[in-house]
């Protein structure tokens, strides 16, 4: 690594306006910083022309910094700094290669991403989307139906979770307290929440056969991509439900869509999309046995302050000639 030390007039590009104590952070330091204003993000031949000129880089998972972006990066490009603990939208091979440090946020958005992802589950098992549409469209013509919107108990049941790290594990917490038998798989095992919580570690396949709700937490990766597609998809409960609060491609949505159809499964809840925005043509937007979000799993005042206030920490840490805190690419230290 070069001389990283000294952080005056370095020039940052932010790829979309932080919350106001980030900002502040940022500001206080002598930093010559440009933020895209717009709500969309920026195109990729504004990110190209950016990474040729900036030292840092503030970025949130909608940007792809693929291989052609880092490419174009100049020498003086020192690190970029994600707003969000996933960063497969990052190539940290490339980034690697040429030097540049990759941070994340982890750890900060762990409960808050548990809360929706359980809030997510009982409201899938519950059909409160459903509910909410039946008053509010005139639909509730019944004072009390004894079979009206009748759903799935969760008190009791069994949660298969995939993918035990810092998020799966906070939702098989919150699957404690609701008296739940907890199931998991993950590449590697956790013996201490195996103890903590009485977890049983088990392969894939078992997990998808003996899961009342089937909850996904791993990172996208090639090994991850479409994990979830028709052949497991079959192997799981007719009254289960599927939750994605992780990455959209780690289900195949066509096979999904065939699942919810054709009743292979009772329903899904998801937060993550194979294309985000979904397109509203998305044919699982035409099913009442799925509960949808617009990838907000994080999305509390507090937690999304607390990311970005951790992106601008690991980059004053970079420029300050520290070791971020949280660096992804640690084989970078080595160059
Ligand atoms: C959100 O999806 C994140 O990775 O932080």
């Amino acid at each position: 690594m070069k001389n990283l030390s000294g952080y005056n007039r370095k020039k940052i590009f932010v790829t979309r306006k932080l919350p106001e104590a980030a900002m502040k952070i940022l500001e206080s330091k002598a930093f010559d910083v440009n933020v895209w204003t717009k709500e969309t993000p920026p195109p990729k031949k504004v990110i190209i022309e950016k990474v040729k000129n900036v030292n840092g880089l503030i970025c949130l998972l909608t940007e792809k910094i693929d291989e052609e972006v880092i490419n174009a990066a100049g020498e003086q490009l020192r690190g970029i700094f994600q707003v969000a603990v996933g960063y497969d939208n990052i190539n940290v091979d490339v980034a690697t290669k040429k030097g540049i440090y990759v941070t994340n946020t982890p750890g900060v958005l762990t409960e808050t991403t548990a809360d929706f992802a359980f809030t997510l589950l009982m409201a899938t098992a519950r059909r409160i989307a459903e509910a909410d549409r039946c008053v509010k469209t005139g639909k509730w013509k019944i004072p009390w139906g004894l079979m009206m919107l009748l759903g799935q108990d969760i008190w009791g049941k069994t949660i298969g979770i995939i993918g035990l790290g810092r998020i799966g594990g906070a939702v098989a917490r919150r699957a404690k307290g609701m008296n739940m038998k907890i199931v998991y798989y993950d590449v590697y095992r956790n013996e201490n929440l195996e103890k903590e919580l009485g977890a049983k570690y088990v392969d894939l396949e078992t997990l998808l056969r003996e899961s009342d709700f089937v909850t996904v937490h791993v990172p996208l990766m090639p090994s991850t991509y479409h994990l979830i597609n028709e052949e497991r998809l079959k192997m799981m409960k007719k009254t289960s439900c599927l939750i994605n609060t992780s990455r959209g491609p780690v289900i195949d949505e066509k096979a999904l869509y065939k699942a919810l159809k054709e009743e292979w499964i009772w329903a899904a809840g998801l937060d993550v999309w194979e294309n985000e925005p979904t397109d509203l043509n998305n044919p699982l937007l035409t099913l009442d046995n799925i509960t949808v979000a617009p990838h907000i799993a994080s999305a509390s005042y507090a937690t999304r302050t607390k990311m970005a206030v951790m992106a601008v920490e690991n980059l004053i840490a970079t420029f300050e000639g520290r070791i971020p805190p949280n660096l992804v690419n640690k084989e970078v230290l080595k160059k």
